[in-house]
């Protein structure tokens, strides 16, 4: 969290999006439909305001930022940039056999000539070309698709074992590494981003490719990323002819190598290293996923040249994954924030990649059923990369007499509404938004968010806060919060406390549209909300509603109207409902059946106005066309349904002609209205 005070970052939060969608839409005006409506000095305005609270806070930089943008190229976050020499990625070998054939390969094409190899433990990260100028660190590109890749030098930069400045001034130095997140380091991540309701990383290669990637440095600076460099790619001050020499020559330099890195004198020397490796792989602090084996000079590599793909010189040796046996317990059913419920197996527990397993995700229905796991069967688990281990299959030549075959339960196992699965999906999700506690802190927090009930002040930590000392359980006890109890909180007091009490009291003032949206009912986001709170004017007549007539409203399609009854039907939620209510919490609505009538010819139409209108600005007209469920938009394309066409019409009439989009004059865009 930001030290500044949090109405004042929260200020700046809604200021900044106000600013990028007002800086998108004139940047669009501008570069996309060639028709600005402000001047390029007022739009440069726009921009340093921005620049400016982003300065402030700038962990409200987002990838759109106009300090991440490169001129008038597509929205892209990072800069790119192409490698002068590629980035090649390497053939593997699966077994020795395959690494014999590659031998026998690259002694034909060196003709005869007998090499020596190194040998690198193959870390399982991102590769990243780091480049220094004057011995000063100038840019770190990751590898992209090889040929182009992207500018990440800030995040890199933070990267402790990357060095700044190297021992000498060298001209120009580029060097290949690999960037990885350390086992200690990855456990620790998951760790945090658990226990703040964040998606864990699958493994420490994901994780590590994610925080090279993020836009702000300073994340990427906590998540203690490391670096080993691998190959001298170039050097004004010539390269040694040898890659050992050309490690070392990097060493000294302050680059850091792997210490296991050896020469090997021939293939057996190789497999002994392999194995040798193998052995003590679970010791080290990173994650490895086989062996490089590189020709060690430079003159042999290049007459072993390359294939389209890969160098001819070097080649990675895989490990296979790590697998055990052992026999599925039980299968119990773990339910997710967002309500997913995920089949989980409870295994005997096994060692495996030195840990001891005892639980393996089973992902869902379908995957159950397609690898016909069942309890008490003897399964195969595996570990590749991954901390959470996968049933790769059954042996079904143990299956025991009774190996009961799984059915998902019908009711969510920690809170007793309805599960469901929707057509198209695999996975099956509880209904009780509201009220499933596995569901609850993710509920308040969409409630009270800034498109929901805006209740300012009541974020991740305070939210944590009340569930954990259990003075609220679901949204409705929000309302029958108490100063004094508030106040003894963490980081809390009196005036905060008021404060707090104050944005819930507001609150019950939002409109109706917000309610319902803030209700988190699946599939309803803030538009179709909009369309239910105009169609049905209170939440209880939403709920009362049936399927059909909330099908009838405007822009709501059958998923919609589906799970706004499944949300009505649960009792729990009844019960909620009426708390709020009771509690002051009922926004009201004028219901207008025009907006929703399918006979209003605006109805779900893109509506363009041009030229003046008489009798009505420009915004009247535009709000009588939004009561009647159309919309106003700006340019007209080809999903223009309808241009209104007032005096002095320009461009957008002759667009509209060429187009062959309908056009009215303002006496018929008057019947329309009145129709
Ligand atoms: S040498 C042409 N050495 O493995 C030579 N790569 O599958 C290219 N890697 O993209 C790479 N440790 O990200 C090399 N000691 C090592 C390595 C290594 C990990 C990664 C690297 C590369 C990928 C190729």
């Amino acid at each position: 969290m930001s030290r500044h005070e949090p109405g004042e970052r929260a200020a700046s939060e809604r200021r900044a999006a106000e600013l990028r969608e007002s800086i998108a839409h004139h940047r669009k005006r501008y570069y996309v439909d060639d028709d600005p409506e402000i001047s390029d000095g007022e739009y440069d305005a726009l921009e340093r305001e921005l620049v400016a609270i982003e300065t402030r806070f700038p962990e409200l930089r987002t990838p759109d930022s106009p300090t991440l943008r490169v001129g008038g190229a597509p929205a892209e976050a990072f800069e790119t940039f192409t490698h002068e020499i590629p980035l090649l990625s390497l053939d593997n070998a699966y077994d020795v056999e395959e690494l014999r054939e590659w031998e026998a390969r690259l002694l034909k094409a060196i003709e005869g000539d007998r090499p020596t190899y190194v040998v690198e433990p193959k870390i399982d990260g991102l590769s990243i070309a780091v480049h220094w100028r004057d011995g000063l660190l100038e840019r770190a590109v990751t590898r992209g698709d090889g040929a182009v890749g992207e500018v990440v030098t800030g995040n890199v930069r933070t990267i402790p074992s990357v060095p700044l400045r190297l021992t000498r001034a060298v001209a120009a130095f580029e060097a290949r590494g690999e960037v990885y997140m350390p086992r200690s380091a990855f456990r620790e991540l998951n760790r945090r981003r658990e226990e703040g309701g964040e998606p864990p990383f699958a493994n420490p290669r994901n994780a590590a490719a994610g925080s090279v990637r993020l836009l702000d440095p300073r994340i990427t600076a906590d998540r203690r990323l490391d670096c080993l460099f691998y190959g001298l790619a170039r050097s004004s001050d010539g390269v040694p002819p040898t890659h050992f020499e050309g490690l070392r020559a990097m060493r000294d330099l302050g680059l850091r190598t792997n210490l296991r890195n050896d020469v090997a004198a021939d293939l057996d020397a190789v497999l002994r290293y392999i194995e040798r490796l193998q052995a003590t792989r679970e010791e080290l602090d990173y994650e490895i996923d086989g062996v490089v084996v590189k020709v060690d000079r430079l003159d042999q590599r290049e007459r072993a040249g390359a294939t389209s793909k890969f160098p001819r010189w070097a080649i990675a040796y895989k490990y296979p994954a790590q697998q055990a046996t052992t026999v599925v317990r039980d299968i119990v059913v773990q339910v997710g924030r967002t309500g997913t419920l995920t089949p989980v197996a409870e295994l005997e527990p096994v060692q495996l990649a030195g840990t001891t397993v005892s639980r393996a995700s089973l992902h869902n229905s379908d995957e159950i059923e397609r690898k016909d796991v069942r309890v008490r069967d003897t399964v195969v688990v595996e570990k590749a990369g991954e901390i959470i281990p996968q049933v790769v299959k059954v042996v079904t030549s143990k299956r025991r007499r009774g190996a009961r075959k799984f059915r998902m339960p019908e009711t969510c196992p920690v809170c007793g509404s309805a599960v469901v699965r929707e057509e198209g999906e695999v996975a099956h999700r509880c209904t009780g938004a509201q009220t499933c506690p596995a569901q609850r802190r993710e509920a308040l927090l969409h409630f009270a968010s800034r498109t929901g009930m805006d209740i300012q002040g009541l974020g991740e930590s305070l939210v944590d806060q009340l569930l954990r000392r259990e003075m609220v359980r679901d949204v409705a006890d929000l309302y029958r919060l108490e100063a004094g109890a508030l106040a003894e909180l963490e980081r809390m007091g009196e005036k905060s406390a008021a404060n707090l009490l104050g944005e819930i009291e507001a609150s019950k003032r939002r409109p109706l549209n917000r309610l319902i949206y803030a209700l988190g009912i699946r599939h309803v986001g803030e538009r179709a909300a909009r369309q239910l709170a105009g169609a049905f004017g209170s939440l209880t007549a939403l709920l009362d509603a049936g399927e059909d007539s909330i099908l009838a409203v405007e822009e709501i399609g059958p998923k919609t109207a589906r799970q706004v009854r499944l949300f009505a039907e649960q009792r729990g939620n009844r019960e909620l409902v009426e708390r709020l209510i009771a509690a002051g919490v009922d926004p009201r609505e004028e219901s207008r059946p025009a907006a929703t009538a399918p006979g209003s010819p605006f109805a779900g139409k893109s509506v363009v106005l041009t030229g003046t209108l008489p009798g009505r600005t420009r915004e009247e007209a535009k709000s009588e066309i939004e009561a009647r469920g159309g919309r106003v938009t700006g340019s007209v394309s080809a999903k223009t349904d309808l241009v209104v066409a007032g005096q002095a019409a320009g461009s957008k009439l002759d667009r509209a002609r060429s187009l062959g989009v309908e056009i009215v004059d303002p006496e018929e865009f008057e019947r329309m209205l009145s129709r």
